[in-house]
């Protein structure tokens, strides 16, 4: 695939097949990601492998569609909100790597914000001035969904003088 097609043809995948990711393809997804730009070299991501207790107190509608791994990303906590706003940004840049680089290779993700709520934060064992970016659903699809119409980007441009 190029990258163009990488990109375009990246799903949200909500129902996985039960079979296992080989731990040493996840990893290669987790390293290459970690090429994501990131101020200072701060790498602000941190990864959290969710193991069945919590995923059961997590309580998901789906159970992540049966997803055989979670992970949970979280954002280093930060000295300003400029430096807590800019760790966001770059773990999502971590985040959209990891998925792009999991599809490529026939995998797919699912990003649910649920750790994001209080009761996430409290299952996940995150403090509350702690970022929690997403829980990621990490599996081999079993149903990929078709893509969803995306605005003309000419209708999200102006030009300056
Ligand atoms: C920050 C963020 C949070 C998201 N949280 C959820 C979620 O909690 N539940 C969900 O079903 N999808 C969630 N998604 C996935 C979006 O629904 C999905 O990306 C969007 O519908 C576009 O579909 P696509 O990823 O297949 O192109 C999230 C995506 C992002 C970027």
């Amino acid at each position: 695939m190029t990258t163009l097609e990488t990109i375009q043809t990246r799903r949200t995948i909500k129902a996985f097949k039960p079979d296992p990711i080989p731990e040493n393809e996840l990893n290669t997804w987790l390293e290459a990601a970690s090429y994501a730009p990131n101020h200072r070299m701060n790498e602000p991501w941190e990864l959290l492998f969710i193991g069945p207790e919590t995923r059961a107190a997590l309580n998901h509608k789906t159970d992540f569609g049966g997803a055989p791994v979670l992970i949970g990303v979280v954002s280093k906590p930060a000295a300003s909100v400029v430096e807590r706003e800019e760790n966001i940004m770059a773990v999502s840049c971590y985040i959209q790597n990891f998925m792009l680089a999991a599809h490529e290779a026939g995998a797919g993700v699912f990003w649910s914000s649920l750790g994001g709520t209080a009761r996430g934060h409290e299952v996940l064992g995150i403090p509350g001035e702690q970022d929690v970016i997403a829980v990621l659903a990490v599996g081999y699809p079993q149903e990929i969904p078709a893509a969803k119409e995306r605005t003309p980007i000419t209708d999200k441009i102006s030009y300056l003088p």
